[in-house]
């Protein structure tokens, strides 16, 4: 099928209804922006080419899409209509191929339905649905025996033909030299005062193509985004399919209306997600792994029976087994915890190497460091990595206790099993077995008094 599919996909509309000086497309659903949605839906398809359709303001727009492939990107210099832009990508378009066109504002077409539409028997076909409220949407008319005749633009429609339900998702399909000379007899002559697109269903059907309409059986599917409020829409109604898909597998989600996924998420069994969990990018859960309230997620991976508690945020981490994170920790990118290790309230890793069954259990910053097995970090532990120039590394062997309040200047070793007093400040070298006491000694001085 793909073998001469050639698909034009419009994105030059002013969107003036985002009220946003991000171009519409851009507007992120699910964690990405709207024009990706469709771009990856087209290029399932496997097309010989596709075609952007942006205005001129628009730059922005092709270095957003820029890891999506090969794009023909064609400028519309004015906004004059649907119609005008896809002629403005005709001259790209091979005579010979069909053309399938999408609206990157109409996000969450499926492939599947892009199928069904293309191999509909006819010289044109489009994609309908019936909606509960039509409003806004151009209307399908019909003949008495139901044949497609016309699609009428919400506005210019009559109260008469604003009852009928079946609208257009926009979403055609057509050969290129078919359309070519229907669309040089489309005009402006509307509401709206633009070329239509819409106009060459009638101008085809006058002409004895063959015009036929896939209603299609998802609202969602052929949902547009005009305004924040349609995004929202559209937004909370993919996430809750996603939540209710989780659930399926045997995920416990504390409240599918307070759940946000904008990547991928594999669960293992028993996963508990307690409300306000954002998860981003990449993120695998094993068994038993609970997540507490509001805490975000991204491209992190977390082993079995490991618990997140609650206001955690993990970015590029990979945690493993019975692990006990928060609750308010921020764990960075490059952070590997082994097994059984605890990372307590107010404790900020990053590149961070953490061995089995080590602690740091309150208010610790350990920055590109690598610590042994059963280590503890002392309350207040910092690791000073930056120099004002360069990042240096702190490396703590086995067994090793770090007393409160303790600083680590890097680049320095504490070798295995030393120990370092509290309120230390450790510039040197500690070795294997030894006590480390890097402070001021304390003095007394006795009968003391404020002077008056
Ligand atoms: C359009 C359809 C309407 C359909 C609805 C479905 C027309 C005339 N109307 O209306 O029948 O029910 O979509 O969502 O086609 N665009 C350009 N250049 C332009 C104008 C628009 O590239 O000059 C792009 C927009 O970026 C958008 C798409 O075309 O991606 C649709 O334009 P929009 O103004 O949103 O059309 P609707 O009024 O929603
Ligand atoms: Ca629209």
């Amino acid at each position: 099928m793909s073998k001469n599919l050639e698909i034009i996909i419009l994105a030059a509309g002013s969107g003036t209804r985002m009220h946003s000086d991000v171009p519409k497309v851009l507007h992120n659903l699910c964690g990405k922006p709207l024009i990706h949605h469709v771009l990856e839906a087209a290029r399932q398809l496997d097309p010989l080419r596709i075609h952007v359709v942006i205005s001129p303001r628009s730059g922005m727009i092709k270095d957003r899409c820029s890891s999506l492939g090969e794009i023909n990107w064609v400028v519309q210099e004015l906004q004059l209509g649907t119609g005008h832009a896809v002629a403005q990508a005709l001259p790209y378009c091979d005579d010979d191929n069909r053309l399938l066109v999408l609206y990157a504002d109409v996000p969450l077409i499926s492939q599947t339905t892009l199928h069904s539409l293309l191999n509909l028997q006819a010289d044109v076909a489009i994609l309908t649905v019936k909606l509960e409220n039509p409003a806004g949407y151009g209307r399908i008319t019909r003949t008495a025996r139901g044949e497609v005749q016309a699609i009428v633009e919400d506005k210019d429609a009559t109260a008469e033909q604003r009852q009928i339900d079946e609208v257009n998702t926009g979403i055609i399909s057509i050969n290129a030299n078919q359309i070519k000379p229907l669309l040089e007899s489309v005009s402006a002559d509307n509401v709206q005062g633009e070329y239509y697109l819409t106009d060459v269903v009638e101008l085809a059907v006058q002409s004895g193509l063959v015009v036929k309409a896939l209603v299609g059986t998802s609202e969602m599917e052929v949902q547009g985004v005009n305004d924040q409020v349609q995004l929202n829409m559209l937004e909370r109604e993919s996430q809750r399919e996603r939540a209710v898909a989780l659930m399926q597998k045997g995920a416990r989600i504390m409240d599918p209306d307070r759940f946000d996924l904008r990547g991928s998420l594999v669960v293992g069994k028993d996963v508990v997600i307690d409300i306000n969990a954002v998860f981003e990018g990449e993120v695998v859960l094993g068994d038993g792994v609970v997540i507490g309230p509001n805490c975000c997620l991204k491209d992190t991976s977390i082993g079995n029976n490991s618990r997140v508690l609650a206001n955690s945020v993990i970015d590029g981490a990979s945690i493993g087994n019975a692990c006990s994170i928060g609750p308010f920790a921020r764990i960075r990118p490059g952070t590997r915890m082994a097994d059984e290790v605890k990372v307590g309230n107010f404790v900020e890793t990053k590149n961070a190497d953490i061995g089995q069954g080590s602690k740091a259990s309150h208010l610790t910053y350990l920055g590109d460091t690598e610590i042994g097995q059963e280590v503890n970090i002392g309350a207040g532990t910092i690791t000073c990595n930056y120099d004002g120039a360069k990042k240096h590394r702190t490396v703590i062997g086995d067994h090793v206790f770090v007393g409160s309040n303790t600083a680590l200047v890097a680049p320095v070793e504490v070798e295995k099993n030393a120990h370092i007093g509290a309120g230390s400040t450790i510039t040197k070298r500690v070795p294997e077995n030894a006590l480390a006491i890097g402070r001021g000694r304390q003095r007394n001085i006795d009968n003391w008094k404020n002077r008056e």
